[in-house]
């Protein structure tokens, strides 16, 4: 399994709050506000695959006060960067012990609990905390199909996850190698990521269907990354990097053309990278969906 570095976390956080689509938000809030009130007050969230808490940062202006939230990540070190990342976010440090950690921003209070957990393995026990929202962001491409079909028969909240790579591409100005580059960095993205082979590209659509099936209503939107060499520099450089390297390791380009195209990309003057955004509510009520099979449900 590739670890995911908290440099590159940091680095690429402000674009990734930048990016997400806000129709898709919109429908999650609007969701939201007509199933607990329009104050959001203390809901709870889960967010997987919570690296060091990005996602958190990003969704907490615009939930209500009182906010819950289980941090959910397979990688101690990240967890522990998480927890660190989030003392410097906030502006009061209510309590930060081994039981508990609750902390202030602005106006918005927020009790945090981390847990380890490999989403592989089980993803049960996070099911069953039944929160009132279940997020990711930049997760749901590491996953296999297989296992986003089990995940979405299994799930039992509203699903908002953000920043789905689905594998489109442009920079400029363009280089001879960008089609076999990116046709290379698509195949390893489908590499196994610990879950089996990658959805990659494919995870976007395979979630919506999945969801769809159990009569999930699905809003789906574009999360694309804009980025600029005057504005994102490093980010565009730890990019080009990354892409580079995964496509060496897929053998299917020269190492020579590699290096010219990371030269030239590391130079470029901006680059478009493709994500989508879904939020996904259930239309059968819990209490009816408890009492049917997922079968049943779906086709009711
Ligand atoms: C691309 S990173 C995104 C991190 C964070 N959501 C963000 O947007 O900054 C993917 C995250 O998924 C986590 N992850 C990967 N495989 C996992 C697994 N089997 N169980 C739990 N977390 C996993 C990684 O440790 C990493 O934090």
């Amino acid at each position: 399994m590739g670890g995911f570095s908290a440099e590159w976390l940091s680095v690429r956080e402000p674009v990734d709050h930048a990016s997400c689509n806000n129709m898709v938000k919109r429908a999650m809030l609007d969701y939201l506000k007509a199933k607990h009130g329009k104050t959001l007050s203390n809901l709870s969230v889960v967010d997987l695959g919570c690296g060091t808490g990005s996602n958190l940062r990003g969704l907490a202006p615009f939930l209500g006060r009182q906010q819950n939230w289980t941090l959910v990540d397979y990688d101690p070190l990240l967890l522990s960067a998480a927890r660190e990342a989030l003392l410097d976010w906030a502006d009061e440090v209510i309590i930060d012990d081994d039981q508990r950690f609750e902390i202030k921003r602005t106006e918005y209070t927020i009790k945090v609990q981390f847990l380890q957990a490999d989403l592989m393995k089980s993803y049960d026990e996070v099911l069953n905390l039944r929160p009132d929202l279940i997020t990711a962001a930049a997760f749901f491409d590491l996953v296999s199909i297989d296992w986003i079909n089990r995940f979405a028969q299994a799930l039992k909240s509203p699903l908002y996850t953000v920043l789905t790579y689905n594998g489109t591409e442009k920079w400029l100005p363009p280089h001879v190698a960008d089609q076999a580059v990116l046709a290379a960095f698509v195949a390893h993205q489908q590499t196994d990521k610990g879950f089996g082979s990658a959805a990659g590209p494919h995870a976007a659509q395979a979630l919506t269907d999945a969801l769809q099936t159990r009569s999930y209503n699905v809003s789906q939107g574009l999360s694309n990354w804009a980025l600029s060499q005057s504005e994102h520099h490093t980010l565009m450089r730890l990019l080009a990097k990354g892409i580079a390297q995964a496509v060496v390791e897929t053998g299917q380009v020269e190492q020579v053309d590699v290096n010219e195209w990371l030269a030239a990309r590391s130079l470029a003057k901006g680059c478009e990278i493709g994500h989508v955004d879904i939020f996904a509510a259930p239309t059968v009520p819990d209490t009816l969906a408890e009492s049917l099979s997922p079968k049943q449900a779906s086709t009711s």
